[in-house]
């Protein structure tokens, strides 16, 4: 609540420092392009840093900052993990600033700021997201996060997304906060999912046969469920989990009248996915290439790419 009155108090403030240039009597607007959605409050800096170790950043990453102030998330970022980056903002005075932040702390080769509107900035070269807005703010980017590249890391601080349940969640004391008053810090964390929902087919050879397989997945964010046609019974499929391009599930399924445990692991890529599946159980022990298609435009049964690697199949 304290929160909410502060970041009011300072949209106020920031507005009041906006130049407006008056054309008598036709129209009155703000220097800048736009107002921003959000009022400005530096995200402390122990926040920053857990914000980072949360999302694991690297210097293999691109960093982008949506709404980035004096700059301090990508500055950081490119100062203590060698990441690059940019950050976007409407205020002009702040992008200066964060541009002289960059300078200061030696990072001018790795990170830029840009006077830019958040939702028309170019996000495709993210590798993590940083973000401290708004709810309503949050919700309206959603889409756009949810269409990132899979396996994109989001982090946000202090607001969540709505039903859009984070993979990861931590709240820290925060002595810097609201100007050094001090205060509690959520950070969120998220992975872009791939989009998985829909019917999987493919084909193994199981006990010296060509078995078909098809899995109905229902998809919320990085929620799956479903379950698996085999031999013309229904199995549920058991933990199914879905992390960026990363897919598993395990199901049991009765093979030649012998409870046989499948396990199946692979890479969504479009409409494939490729992986291992590991069979075990009664006679069959098993580990082998596995291809799936999603049924619809490109997919039919057995359309899969030819299966190699059988590392070992007692079955007979
Ligand atoms: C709460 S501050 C966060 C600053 C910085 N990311 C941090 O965590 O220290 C939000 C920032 O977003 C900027 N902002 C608000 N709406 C924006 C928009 N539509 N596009 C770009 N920047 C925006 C504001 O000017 C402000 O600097």
């Amino acid at each position: 609540m304290q929160y909410v009155t502060n970041l009011f108090r300072t949209t106020a403030r920031e507005l009041g420092r906006a130049t407006l240039v008056l054309v008598p009597g036709v129209f009155a607007t703000c220097a800048w392009a736009a107002e921003p959605s959000v009022p400005y409050v530096p995200t402390p800096q122990e926040v920053v840093e857990r914000m980072l170790q949360i999302a694991r950043v690297t210097a293999a990453d691109y960093v982008i900052d949506l709404g980035s102030g004096d700059g301090r998330i990508v500055i950081t970022a490119a100062k203590k993990h060698g990441a690059r980056g940019f950050g976007v903002d409407l205020n002009p005075e702040r992008i200066s600033e964060a541009n002289a932040n960059a300078k200061k702390a030696g990072v001018i080769d790795k990170v830029a700021f840009y006077q830019r509107d958040l939702f028309v900035t170019d996000l495709s070269e993210a590798t993590v997201i940083t973000m401290y807005l708004l709810p309503r703010v949050n919700l309206e980017l959603r889409p756009k996060l949810l269409d990132l590249k899979p396996g994109t890391r989001l982090v946000s601080h202090d607001f969540s997304m709505d039903d859009w349940k984070p993979d990861a969640h931590v709240q820290m004391e925060a002595k810097e906060k609201y100007g050094g008053s001090g205060g509690k810090s959520d950070i969120y964390f998220w992975v872009v999912p791939a989009k998985v929902g829909g019917v999987w087919q493919w084909e193994i050879p199981v006990s010296g046969k060509r078995q078909g397989y098809e899995v109905a997945l229902a998809q919320k964010f990085q929620t799956i469920s479903g379950s698996v046609k085999m031999a013309g019974r229904n199995v549920s499929l058991q933990n199914p989990r879905l992390r960026g391009d990363h897919i598993s599930f395990t199901f049991t399924a009765q093979v030649n009248g012998e409870a046989v445990k499948h396990e199946f692991t692979g890479k969504i890529e479009g409409e494939t996915i490729a992986g291992v599946a590991r069979l075990s159980g009664g006679r069959i022990q098993a580990q082998l290439d596995w291809s799936a298609r999603r049924a619809g435009k490109t997919a039919r049964i057995g359309a899969a790419a030819p299966f190699a690697s059988v590392v070992l199949d007692t079955s007979r």
